[in-house]
């Protein structure tokens, strides 16, 4: 893993960008992306830029179940609103939230990342150690897959939504080994609140218990961090 500790997130999320803007000269075209508060000051510095994505796929790791795109909490609402409005690119897909037969959806998205390799997978971390809604004891095999978020998920997510009752209990996610399919990956994680899973991601055993710590078998894995979520690495 390539790790980099910046002063804060503003300074992370500007060298993120950075490698965005290179991979994209280098060629890369196919784009796996987040929702979450990490990567809002990216999708901010992508819309903001000369960068142009109308050639470009984007691949979103996830999406909730129940919620369809009007949802201002769905995770379509979210990338139109900080991305895709101001950067259209040729092609978007997310899994369907409200897709009546769900195992078939996860297959149909399974077909999408078949399709199209990603070459840049972007990730937040879960402060238990989630990548995507891959809670912890997801099998590092996991395809596109229908999953029950966690308690702690839940109460992380509950600032989005006016009470806990709303948040969504389940979702679609991208699997541990569909994220590992990608040829290059970038992690992102701010805060002293995801200080605990950064150090077991990268310096902990390699367990399903923490999901992000499948990171660890790939080639090119970029870790960009503030000074407060890098505080107990040794
Ligand atoms: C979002 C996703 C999640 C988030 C993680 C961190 O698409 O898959 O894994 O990246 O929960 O969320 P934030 O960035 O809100 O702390």
């Amino acid at each position: 893993m390539n790790i980099k500790i910046f002063k804060n997130s503003d300074e992370a999320s500007q060298a993120v960008f950075e490698l965005y803007k290179n991979k994209k000269e280098e060629g890369a075209t196919v784009f796996g992306l987040a929702t979450g508060s990490t990567p809002e000051k990216l999708y901010q510095l992508m819309s903001d830029s000369d960068l142009d994505f109308s050639e470009s796929t984007s691949i979103n790791l996830d999406e909730y179940v129940g919620l369809g795109s009007e949802h201002p909490q769905s995770y379509a609402y979210f990338m139109n609103q900080h991305l895709f409005r101001h950067k259209p690119f040729k092609e978007s897909h997310l899994p369907n939230g409200l897709a009546k037969d769900l195992d078939q959806e996860t297959r149909r998205y399974d077909e999408v990342i078949a399709n199209n390799p990603i070459d840049l997978q972007l990730l937040g971390l879960g402060s238990n150690g989630h990548i995507g809604f891959n809670e912890p004891g997801s099998s590092f095999d996991s395809q596109t897959q229908h999953v029950q978020l966690t308690e702690s998920t839940i109460s992380d997510n509950q600032r989005f939504f006016s009470s806990e009752e709303e948040v969504p209990k389940e979702a679609i996610s991208m699997g541990i080994a569909s994220i590992l399919s990608a040829k290059e990956i970038v992690i992102m994680a701010f805060g002293l609140n995801k200080a605990k899973a950064v150090k077991e991601m990268i310096q902990g055993p390699m367990t399903e218990a923490i999901p992000a710590s499948a990171l660890q078998q790939h080639r090119k894995v970029h870790v960009f961090l503030d000074e407060k979520a890098a505080s107990l690495l040794d």
